[in-house]
């Protein structure tokens, strides 16, 4: 009932961990894989070349209605993921690794390591560029500076084509690019722009986290977490309508041309229900698995079916994008 698909790849359920939730370490990994979970996918945490330790401790805190995180990229690094996904056999579940270099180059790098390890038997369905990072000092997040977004955009295609031309197999691989939120019309209206120039590009998830909020404990008089002076980046139940917005959006601006996996504030299965019909084809799940664990997809699941059901919906399609205006 809930089966959706982005490009030609298809999935049994529309949910995925949001990366850097359960997916850093092997035994993360591994719970997600597990067929126990109504997950039909994994991501990856953001890597980068090397490995990483990330940003001071304390550096995640959550609340009743948000989460707060400034980790800075702690990761085991490319050739881990790689490595990781590239062993496992007998798993249905569909893998992407996420990619968050700190340079341009170093995410070409990256790419060129993906593609010249493809293997297509058990490789991975897709990679999602991260251009939204808000927690490395002195890196601004690309995806707020259209400029460079396109460069960066511009060379990263112009690599993976190359690889495609001389190795057709490498087509099926979804490409992806993470999003920070917009709050702007006209923002909204450039970036499209600029993602729709690239016939290659498959997917969009949005939202990234609200970048560089601040949350202050009135008892200590401080800051909740240690690096950036306490500035982080916020998820949770209240960024959903932020959340929403740019799910339709980029719905209404791009079409049916580029799937769209809406992410943030997703607690419920009515949650899951308001994305896709804001557009989403696949929905991805941060603060709350950190919450409750990969439980959280299975009650998803079972609510997402229970809503369809009573509204008469047989499958995701019949509601996807349809947002009703007054
Ligand atoms: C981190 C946070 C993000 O929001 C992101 O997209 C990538 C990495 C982090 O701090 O590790």
């Amino acid at each position: 009932m809930l089966h959706t698909h982005i490009k030609n790849i298809h999935f049994n359920t529309p949910f995925i961990n949001a990366s850097g939730c359960w997916c850093r370490e092997k035994n993360e990994l591994d719970t997600l894989l597990s067929s126990e979970w109504k997950n039909d996918s994994v991501i990856s945490k953001s890597c980068t070349l090397y490995s990483r330790d990330g940003n001071m401790s304390p550096r995640y805190k959550e609340f009743k209605h948000l989460s707060i995180n400034s980790m800075g990229l702690p990761n085991n690094g490319i050739y881990f993921y790689l490595n990781y996904f590239n062993n496992i056999n007998n798993n249905t579940k569909k893998k992407m690794i996420s990619l968050s270099g700190l340079t341009l180059d170093e995410n070409i790098i990256m790419i060129e390591t993906l593609f010249s390890n493809y293997n297509q038997q058990a490789s991975i369905d897709g990679i999602e560029i991260n251009l939204s990072c808000p927690n490395i000092e002195g890196k601004p997040q690309i995806g707020y500076d259209l400029d460079s977004m396109k460069t960066y955009l511009t060379k990263i295609f112009d690599t993976i084509l190359k690889f495609e031309n001389s190795d057709s197999s490498c087509n099926r691989m979804l490409i992806g690019v993470k999003l920070p939120p917009y709050f702007d019309i006209v923002h909204f209206e450039n970036v499209s722009k600029i993602l729709s120039s690239f016939d290659r590009l498959g997917f969009i998830t949005c939202i990234n986290s609200i970048g560089n909020g601040l949350v202050i404990d009135t008892d200590t008089e401080s800051v909740v977490i240690k690096p950036k002076n306490g500035f982080g980046g916020i998820g949770g139940s209240i960024v959903k309508p932020t959340a929403l917005a740019n799910v339709h959006q980029f719905y209404r601006l791009l079409g049916e041309k580029v799937a769209i996996i809406g992410c943030g504030g997703i607690t419920s299965g009515e949650d899951v229900f308001q994305h896709i019909l804001a557009g989403a084809s696949m929905v991805s799940i941060g603060t709350e698995l950190m919450k409750q664990g990969p439980l959280v997809f299975n009650t998803l699941n079972e609510q997402l079916i229970t809503i369809m059901k009573q509204k008469g919906y047989q499958s995701i399609e019949d509601f996807r994008g349809k947002l009703n205006y007054l």
